[in-house]
């Protein structure tokens, strides 16, 4: 067994830029809602290419609230994948609604227009694609089947399709900044994203209790917001965020490279689409190292318990494992990971 860490990306090359941040924040005397978190929002629209970020309290959060958004609410059908952390189904029955499962494509470890399409009934009233791993959903083409789409791009910051990037091909969008995700906090913080005037107002009201001025209540909401320490931690981290992909790109075509290959299926990416590699999950009947990241689907998880019948998503958790991905992983230890498959050692 290697020892080479499953997400192997270090902030310490940062710690004297992240401590002078907080250092600013807590001397500020501002610590929710402020010119950090105002900042932070401007520029990642920026980065992105939309028009509104609205900074929350966690990737979770920022799903329920883009749904509600959107105006999805109770006897809604909100259409999304199996095969995604569990996060994505409690956003939506959080939010009032029923999500339906639709299969995915085991090679890309994603939704496609058919596996949506299949599942579609007059009740849809939103499609949650994600991004799985990094790798980028057929989100334009998922757009022609005339239902909002909202990505959960809570994996894929950074990642593009035909150049744009993950976040601004739909109707809204949403981030987690959790600390191993590509772009990541020291804690929880999310956003949603989207070039939708109205969508953007009312996820603003609803982070906020339902109100913008603390007297008037328009809407029962929710008290989550993104908080200026974290907000300016981003801001330090968020001009990282291209290099840093880079370098997870390196490492997968190290794998690629390498060998590995040959002791299983190595991810793959639909036309157009450049991954960013969050995970590097392969699939294989065995490997000597590595396991399942997801291997039970949402669908099936006790608090869930749908019957769906998903044979690709039933595949993709059976043969899915992860393999080490960071941006500090080293072509050394890409060649240690890939001989340790080889050896079949465990
Ligand atoms: C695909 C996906 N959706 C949603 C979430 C929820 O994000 P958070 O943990 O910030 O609530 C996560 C992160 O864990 C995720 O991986």
């Amino acid at each position: 067994m290697t020892d080479v860490p499953l997400f192997a990306s270090s902030l310490a090359p940062y710690h004297d830029r992240l401590t002078e941040a907080i250092d600013r924040v807590a001397r500020s005397g501002r610590y929710i809602l402020g010119p950090e978190v105002e900042a932070f929002e401007a520029e990642f629209a920026a980065y992105l290419g939309v028009g509104h970020c609205i900074g929350v309290a966690n990737g979770t959060d920022a799903l329920t609230i883009a749904l509600r958004g959107l105006g999805v609410g109770p006897g809604d059908e909100v259409v999304m994948p199996s095969f995604t952390f569990y996060a994505t189904a409690e956003a939506a029955i959080v939010a009032g609604a029923t999500p339906v499962f639709c299969d995915i494509d085991p090679d890309t470890f994603c939704v496609t227009a058919e596996t949506v399409r299949a599942v579609l009934t007059p009740r849809t009233k939103a499609i949650v694609p994600v991004h799985l791993f990094g790798n980028l959903a057929p989100v334009p083409a998922l757009r022609e089947l005339g239902v909002p789409v909202v990505e959960d791009a809570a994996q894929a910051a950074g990642a593009t399709l035909d150049g744009v990037k993950a976040g601004a091909l739909a109707d809204a969008a949403t981030f987690s900044f959790f600390p191993a995700k590509n772009l990541p906090c020291l804690g929880d913080g999310g956003a949603v994203v989207t070039d939708d005037d109205r969508v953007a107002g009312l996820a603003r009201l609803l982070r906020f209790h339902g109100s913008t001025d603390k007297q008037t209540f328009t809407e029962v909401g929710y008290n989550s917001r993104l908080d200026e320490m974290q907000a300016a931690v981003l801001r330090v981290l968020l001009p990282e965020l291209d290099s840093w992909n880079e370098r997870r790109r390196a490492a997968a075509a190290a794998y690629e490279r390498l060998g590995l290959g040959e002791h299983a299926t190595l991810p793959h990416s639909i036309e157009g689409a450049r991954h960013v590699y969050h995970l590097y999950v392969v699939r294989a009947e065995r490997l000597a190292i590595g396991r399942g990241y997801y291997r039970v689907p949402v669908h099936r998880q006790p608090a869930i318990g749908s019957d769906a019948h998903l044979p690709g998503t039933e595949e993709a958790a059976r043969t899915n494992h992860a393999l080490p991905m960071g941006k500090d992983l080293t072509e050394d230890q890409v060649r240690e990971v890939v001989a340790a498959c080889a050896s079949g050692s465990t």
